[in-house]
């Protein structure tokens, strides 16, 4: 099979309704729906250059060699498609984004939806987008959702995330309000094997999550963002409720975290339709139409604790780039 350099973009996505707990961990499937936003302002770029000289692979991420468990998650990916392919180069893999990792916003999401379709490409396989978000599952759930542009859900127990809405069919926009400097404490995958073992409101979770799911995809369809909005913030609280019952706790949140929340509110209190929404991290993603913007990004950035504020509009599917010459 034939071997070549191949360079993607991927886009980071911000979940509406939260994947959090796995029904197996072996074969990284989630144990709920969960149904993003892909970001068009935050973007990985991915190099995968096949070498049959090298004698292992490198990976270089955000200008620094990788190593221990981000190392090993690459190179699990890479193996997986030399199995298939029956090929033995090892590959040097330069991945970088365009948003402040060390800031602490999702990057794996992004990160290895970029490698995943870059590494097929490179060594040859014919990989159908469906193909793509699996393999980019299996590193990273919420990377199967950022193979897709728009709108995507992740069903539970699928190999694949699915589109449900193109991103100009209800085109809203994000404000992230990035309330802490420094990488997040825990880590997601640590996060929810510490709620599934020992948090008395993951069955909870569990029992619930299915069903708002479903509220929201139907909100979605509607393009009601009036219904849809409180069932994403819903969403997210329910998410980190079950994180709160650990044993120890598991606290994402920072003092800025509460106080931009109280800002949506009051900005929803006056009138604007504005929406939180938090991950497993101090940021606060708030959904919100393209109008009204500015205004909810000049409120958030007058937050005490808020460090800097983007905004990002919906984003497209992942995709290859040309080669430099
Ligand atoms: C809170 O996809 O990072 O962002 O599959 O273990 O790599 P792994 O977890 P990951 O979890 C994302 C969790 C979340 C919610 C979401 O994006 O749905």
């Amino acid at each position: 099979m034939s071997e070549r350099a191949a360079t993607a973009v991927a886009h980071a996505n911000i979940a509406l309704a939260k994947y959090w707990g796995k029904a197996e961990r072996a074969r990284n499937l989630p144990a709920v729906p969960s149904l993003s936003l892909t970001l068009d302002a935050l973007r990985s770029t991915t190099r995968v250059v096949p070498d049959a000289a090298l004698r292992a692979d490198e990976v270089v991420l955000d200008g620094a060699v990788a190593s221990g468990r981000s190392l090993e998650r690459v190179v699990r990916m890479l193996d997986e498609i030399r199995a298939k392919t029956g090929s033995e180069s090892r590959a040097r893999v330069v991945s970088s984004n365009d948003f402040p990792t060390a800031a602490g916003l999702a990057s794996s999401a992004s990160g290895f939806a970029a490698l995943a379709l870059a590494t097929t490409t490179a060594y040859g396989l014919a990989a159908t987008p469906s193909d793509v978000s699996a393999l980019a599952r299996r590193a990273s759930a919420s990377a199967a959702r950022s193979v897709y542009g728009g709108y995507v859900a992740l069903r539970s127990g699928v190999e694949a995330a699915e589109p449900v809405l193109r991103a100009e069919e209800f085109p809203l926009a994000m404000v992230i309000a990035l309330t802490a400097s420094g990488p997040k404490s825990i880590g997601s995958t640590e996060g929810m094997r510490h709620t599934e073992e020992t948090s008395p409101y993951y069955a909870a979770w569990l029992a619930n999550a299915p069903a708002l799911f479903e509220e929201i995809r139907t909100a979605l369809l509607a393009r009601d963002l009036e219904r849809l909005g409180p069932l994403v913030e819903q969403s997210a609280l329910m998410m980190h409720a079950s994180m709160l019952a650990a044993r120890p706790a598991l606290v994402y949140f920072a003092p800025g975290t509460l106080r931009v929340m109280e800002r949506v509110r009051a900005l929803r209190a006056a009138g604007t339709l504005a929406f939180s929404t938090m991950d497993a991290g101090p940021h606060v993603k708030v959904l919100t139409e393209p109008g009204s913007v500015t205004a909810v990004e000049s409120a958030l950035r007058g937050v005490e604790g808020v460090l800097d504020v983007r905004v990002s509009g919906a984003g497209p599917d992942a995709r290859l780039v040309p080669e430099p010459p």
